[in-house]
């Protein structure tokens, strides 16, 4: 957001300097291209895509601009061989500042750090994995980039020929052209091209959570949907945006999901605790596991964390029910999430800077008969329960996942 921001500001100040140039010059201006009435609305049909929220990787908190053809390339060499490809993530997805411009047809074009896009998405599709790239709806995306305005078609047909997967298409300069209201109209012409080109491409909207994209999100293709603006790699922002999700629940279903933004385990903000904490939540949210650390040069603990195939389980149980809330009490949390074989993943969360006990009662999760069994999925090991509750010993901002048997 902060980036965004200062983005905007640094654009507002170069389109001044321009105008003035312009004036001074009598050279043609660079101004923003005149606005087309949004579409009519209608429902374009589901793509079939990611029953699962998705799970891959994205440049964009680690590297920002900073991303390369090399640096993807060891991505997917990495989650090839670390362990990450075998329990499940599968997308390498190119955030913003890949963009050049355009050519005299206009078609997007690369720029230098990116030579050849078709060569990168057939060298991550050899290691077995799938390939995401970015834009806006926007004449630019958030970094000043160019943005897909007024070409949607076309881009969507270039990333199909490059064989990309993956679209985050995210609104930043689009505000300029449109209000937050027209924003499904909007986003529906992307839906509609991206269906157009006969590849399957998993559609991400990126709009920051305004004008309840959750409820319109699906009629326009979208597969999944940021609902908030953007995270950082401390407690505080990770923790408001993961605890706020509850109201949301009721709006993930297979092939639209909920996005709270990308992970930052890994990026070295947050301890240990904290993230499991988050890699606890984003499961029970059913929300996407989009990894956003150095894949190349991960400690093995932070390994662990991304690939724990229980905690994974839950993320990806087929029910694709998103978990919620059903206790609180001063810094403790419980929320749960329920499971398609009818078991329960329960999430002890302890929000506060010391260590301290965390209760649930199976009543609150809406499970009728005393469950006898649990097990700990980060410890990995079984338990027998005994009784109407169980209270852990939860550290400071830590978590106790437990999967419960009926
Ligand atoms: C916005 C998005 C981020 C990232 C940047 C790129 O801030 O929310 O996730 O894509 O733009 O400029």
């Amino acid at each position: 957001m902060k980036t965004r921001t200062s983005v905007f500001l640094i654009l507002a100040a170069a389109g001044l300097a321009a105008q003035v140039l312009a004036q001074n010059s009598q050279t043609p201006q660079n101004t923003t291209p005149p606005r087309r009435p949004p579409p009519a609305l209608h429902k374009v049909a589901d793509n079939g895509l990611v029953r699962t929220p998705p799970m891959g990787w994205n440049s964009w908190n680690k590297f920002a601009e900073h991303v390369d053809d090399a640096a993807v390339r060891g991505m997917a060499d990495a989650m090839a061989s670390n362990g990450m490809k075998a329990v499940g993530y599968t997308y390498i997805n190119i955030d913003d500042t890949w963009e050049a411009g355009r050519d005299a047809d206009g078609n997007i074009t690369s720029n230098q750090k990116f030579p050849d896009m078709k060569a990168l998405a057939d060298y991550v599709h050899g290691k077995g994995l799938k390939i995401g790239i970015y834009s806006s709806p926007g004449p630019k995306t958030c970094a000043g980039y160019e943005g897909s305005y007024g070409h949607e078609a076309q881009d969507a047909k270039t990333y199909a020929a490059w064989g990309f997967d993956y679209l985050k298409y995210d609104w930043c300069s689009a505000h300029t052209l449109y209000t937050d209201q027209e924003m499904q109209a909007v986003y529906q012409i992307m839906g509609d091209a991206l269906l157009t080109t006969g590849r399957p491409i998993v559609f991400s909207l990126c709009q920051y959570g305004r004008d309840d994209v959750w409820k319109w999100g699906p009629d326009v293709g979208g597969n999944l949907w940021r609902t908030t603006d953007d995270i950082n790699d401390t407690w505080k922002r990770m923790s408001t945006i993961g605890f706020s999700q509850n109201d949301l629940a009721a709006y993930a279903s297979p092939g639209h999901w909920n996005d709270p933004d990308m992970l930052e385990i890994g990026n070295g903000g947050m301890t240990d605790d904290e993230y499991k904490t988050h890699m606890s939540l984003w499961s029970i949210l059913a929300a996407p596991l989009l990894a956003g650390n150095d894949l190349r040069s991960m400690p093995h603990d932070i390994l662990e964390i991304l690939t724990n195939r229980e905690v994974i389980a839950v993320n990806q149980d087929k029910l694709g029910k998103q978990g919620h809330r059903v206790a609180k009490s001063g810094d403790q949390e419980v929320w749960a999430r329920e499971l398609a074989d009818g078991r329960y993943a329960v999430g002890l969360f302890n929000l506060a800077n010391a260590s301290a006990s965390v209760t649930v009662k199976w009543s609150d999760v809406g499970i009728a008969a005393t469950p006898t069994k649990a097990r700990d999925l980060w410890a990995h090991h079984n338990f027998k329960l005994d009784g109407p509750e169980y209270t852990a010993v939860v550290p400071a901002h830590g978590v106790a996942l437990l999967r419960i048997a009926k």
